[in-house]
């Protein structure tokens, strides 16, 4: 199949019923990317997104690590992807997103607020032409002996960063599942009394 590039935004990109920011409309996860260098600046500028997140107690309980594609540590991360996942060996970085468990009391935000820093990190690379498409499944245990991980850090989502890529060789499979519609429920919000 000879898909391109406007055929996948066509089904892919969100249609908002109402105006939101240009990286919102332009945002979704693709498993195609185009293996090209991301220069330092514009990595730079996307885990400082992260670093201004909001955070339970401003504890910022979040570590990044992250790796380019053909070194060692990418074909690591790769490594401990699930089999689902392996498109990320397209992707320009792969980033580790982990969350340092803090507390007060019994309280705790970690989680959310790793994910606050996550869609921080997303939404500006997006706003500099990259894709992001976040992944939930892999080897834990592998990746932290692998990348030698801290051990107050919790690896718990790997995120594909990159351009776009190529529609016009991906293999048929990969197109197939790229070519699915990601509907939003229109039900999610209630004006209260
Ligand atoms: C925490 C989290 C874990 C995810 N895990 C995976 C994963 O393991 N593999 C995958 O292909 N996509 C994964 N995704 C991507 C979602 O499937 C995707 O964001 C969702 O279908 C909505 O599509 P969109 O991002 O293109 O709008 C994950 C997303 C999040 C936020």
């Amino acid at each position: 199949m000879n898909t391109t590039i406007e055929e996948i935004l066509k089904i892919r990109k969100p249609r908002p019923d109402y105006p939101v920011i240009e990286e919102i409309v332009a945002r979704f996860s693709p498993r195609h990317f185009l293996n090209e260098e991301i220069n330092i600046n514009d990595i730079n500028s996307i885990f400082e997104a992260a670093r201004f997140a909001p955070s339970g107690w401003n504890y910022e309980p979040w570590y990044f690590y992250w790796s380019k594609n053909g070194e060692r540590s990418f074909k690591k991360i790769i490594a401990c992807l699930g089999k689902y996942n392996r498109y990320a060996q397209s992707a320009s970085i792969l980033v580790v997103g982990c969350f340092i468990k803090q507390f007060k009391g019994k309280k705790s935000y970690y989680r959310h607020d790793l994910g606050a820093a996550v869609m921080s990190l997303v939404l500006q690379a997006q706003h500099l032409g990259y894709y992001s498409r976040q992944m939930g499944e892999f080897n834990k245990s592998k990746l932290v002996k692998m990348l030698k991980i801290d051990k107050t850090h919790n690896p718990f989502v790997i995120i594909a960063i990159g351009k776009l890529g190529e529609y016009k060789n991906i293999d048929e499979k990969l197109l197939k599942r790229e070519m699915d519609p990601r509907p939003r429920k229109k039900d999610f919000v209630k004006k209260l009394d």
